[in-house]
């Protein structure tokens, strides 16, 4: 695929704008895969995300039809999969009730469709239907019947073909919400035509998941920081000592590579705090990260490499940053992904954060405000950063004539 199509400008994105909603029955992808624990939500950022795009449409008078995921039931019904703390929670936010229909399709569905008239309904868990991750035709008429038009806001799905996600667009007259429309805008500009220098962090555990990442971007910035458990890989491929760190044995081949195409651009983390286990009560220290003693692992950053990327981040014009970079989730390692944070809300730089982990860490620390765009997707964030077509936003831009 050529790089970043969606920021290409031989093609556009079809927006709210270029859809007459007023008075129709509108088929609203969104993203409410939220996480939970207990059936309670715990973050509900990506309901909020989505909310501008809600109003707008109650406001014009559409009726709702909300459809959105919820874990991966893999086309049956899961009980604790079902989406009725999602809708209530949207019914908190929008100050108004949104009812749950009695599954995805079906008569009883275009029943109680019918019967809600304009008021906001959610339907099912769209994957509870096993024709929607296999994007099946009459699964995605079945849904087409239930609206007379078609919105996008789920941009934290867009990397799936599925059937809500993308089969039902071709059978609809269909848009991207808001929310889709600003992240295509501001990741594509990261990738298209990022205010310089161009800045990026990557962290995270397992290198494997970020390499097409680093390769797409790694053309394009000034410097790659990198650090988290994945950084030991690249760590150990250069020849360093790394201990009992986690090392991603079959990656080291991959690394080296990155290492030469990275060359000056990767910034390895030069101190590492170590633990000699792994959890939030083993013993800790700062060592070299060249030379990490058998029997101790690294967990986050040292003080010298937060330094070092602060100072990196101080100078960039663009700082985009997807992985934490240490066991955020234990206190003793969140120091470095803290440092650093702070280093991005600081600066003057136009910053974009990806991935679930480090969204709540900024949440946790209070910076969210200071980010430019906190994106809403993982996969999805990754997949656009790697350059990669996205077939739920393909499927919403038209050639420019
Ligand atoms: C996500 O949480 O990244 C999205 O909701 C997509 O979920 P999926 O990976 O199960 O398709």
């Amino acid at each position: 695929m050529p790089d970043s199509d969606i920021a290409a400008p031989a093609r556009r994105l079809r927006t709210l704008e270029d859809l007459d909603v007023a008075d129709k029955r509108v088929l609203l992808r969104v993203d409410f895969n939220v996480p939970m624990e207990g059936g309670r939500i715990v973050d509900d950022a990506r309901i909020q995300a989505a909310v501008p795009t809600i109003r707008a449409l109650l406001e014009k008078g559409a009726s709702l039809r909300l459809a959105t995921h919820r874990g991966r039931p893999r086309g049956s019904v899961v009980e604790e999969m079902r989406v009725a703390p999602l809708a209530a929670r949207l019914g908190e936010i929008i100050g108004r009730e949104v009812a749950v229909a009695p599954g995805v399709v079906g008569d009883d569905v275009a029943r109680f469709l019918d019967g809600a008239g304009a008021a906001p309904v959610m339907l099912e868990n769209v994957r509870f239907e096993p024709g929607e991750e296999a994007n099946d035709p009459v699964f995605c008429r079945a849904l087409a019947g239930l609206a007379d038009a078609y919105v996008n806001d789920a941009f934290g799905a867009a990397h799936r073909a599925h059937a809500s996600t993308e089969g039902v667009a071709h059978l609809l007259p269909s848009a991207a919400g808001f929310l889709m429309e600003k992240e295509v805008r501001v990741l594509g500009e990261v990738l298209a035509h990022p205010r310089q220098p161009l800045v990026a962090i990557v962290g995270g555990a397992k290198i494997s998941t970020k390499i097409g990442v680093m390769e797409h971007l790694l053309p394009r910035v000034s410097r790659m920081l990198v650090g988290g458990a994945m950084a030991c890989t690249l760590l150990k491929a250069g020849g360093a000592d790394v201990g009992d760190s986690k090392v991603e044995e079959d990656q080291l081949d991959t690394a080296r590579r990155l290492l030469d195409a990275g060359g000056e651009k990767l910034l390895l983390p030069a101190d590492a705090m170590v633990a000699d286990g792994f959890s939030a009560g083993a013993a800790t220290r700062v060592v070299d990260s060249g030379a990490i003693p058998a029997g101790w692992m690294m967990l986050d950053v040292g003080p010298a490499t937060q330094a070092a990327f602060g100072e990196a981040v101080a100078g960039a014009g663009t700082v985009v940053w997807n992985g934490p970079l240490g066991v955020y989730e234990m206190a003793p390692f969140r120091a470095g992904t803290e440092a650093v944070a702070k280093a991005v809300a600081a600066s003057d730089a136009t910053s974009v954060v990806g991935g679930g982990d480090l969204a709540a860490a900024l949440a946790e620390l209070g910076l969210e405000d200071s980010i430019t765009h906190v994106s809403t997707g993982g996969g999805a964030t990754l997949e656009f950063l790697e350059g990669r077509e996205l077939p739920g936003i393909r499927v919403l831009q038209e050639e420019r004539e």
